[in-house]
């Protein structure tokens, strides 16, 4: 996959129904705390309620298109200094590193944005080996594991933390 070929950008509402083919999907639901969209009207709300107003979340674009998400969230307060980062793509685009360039261009973007960031994190199923792969290529260290962390999908699940701070080099 050409890099050139894939950006960041806000969504858009006209992006309902590239983001119902991806986000319609229990293959790429899986992992995330969010549940499958079903429905147009589903897809709309969700995009106008909950993606368009988040403070950064962008769409993974292949030739602007909407194929998947990439967000980072900083905490309030005392806390701004650390983000919680999330990720999907559509299934038929898994494998190509279209995730671990958009990644990057993430982190180039956001230490910049908000300025008093210093760490990124990301919380991962243990299961969940393509995301821990694509973030160890992005440079994120393996913190530890949290026994028991998170609920998703009718569970409590264990996850491996993971961090980049603002000071790690971006791999080329
Ligand atoms: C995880 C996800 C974001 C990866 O996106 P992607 O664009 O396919 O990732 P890339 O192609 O950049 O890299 C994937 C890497 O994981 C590896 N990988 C994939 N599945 C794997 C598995 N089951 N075991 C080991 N490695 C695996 C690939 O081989 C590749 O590594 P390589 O380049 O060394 O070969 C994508 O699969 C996805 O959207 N999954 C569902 C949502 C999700 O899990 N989000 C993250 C929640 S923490």
């Amino acid at each position: 996959m050409e890099s050139s070929r894939i950006s960041l950008r806000p969504f858009k509402l006209s992006d309902v129904e590239d983001f119902m083919s991806w986000a319609g999907d229990d293959r790429v639901t899986r992992y995330l705390r969010w549940n499958t969209i079903t429905s147009r009207e589903e897809a709309f709300k969700y995009l106008k309620e909950v993606a368009i107003p988040h403070p950064w979340r962008r769409s993974i674009c292949l030739d602007d298109r909407s194929i998947g998400y990439i967000s980072v969230k900083p905490e309030s307060g005392d806390d701004r200094c650390r983000a919680h980062i999330g990720y999907a793509l559509g299934w038929e685009y898994w494998g190509q590193g279209i995730v671990t360039v958009a990644l990057k261009m993430a982190l180039s973007i956001v230490f910049k944005e908000f300025q008093d960031l210093v760490r990124v994190q990301a919380l991962v199923e243990v299961e969940n080996k393509g995301s821990q792969r694509v973030l160890e290529k992005v440079g994120f260290l393996k913190e530890g594991l949290l026994r028991k962390y998170g609920f998703n999908k009718g569970e409590v699940r264990d996850m491996f933390i993971y961090g980049f701070l603002s000071t790690d080099p971006i791999p080329d």
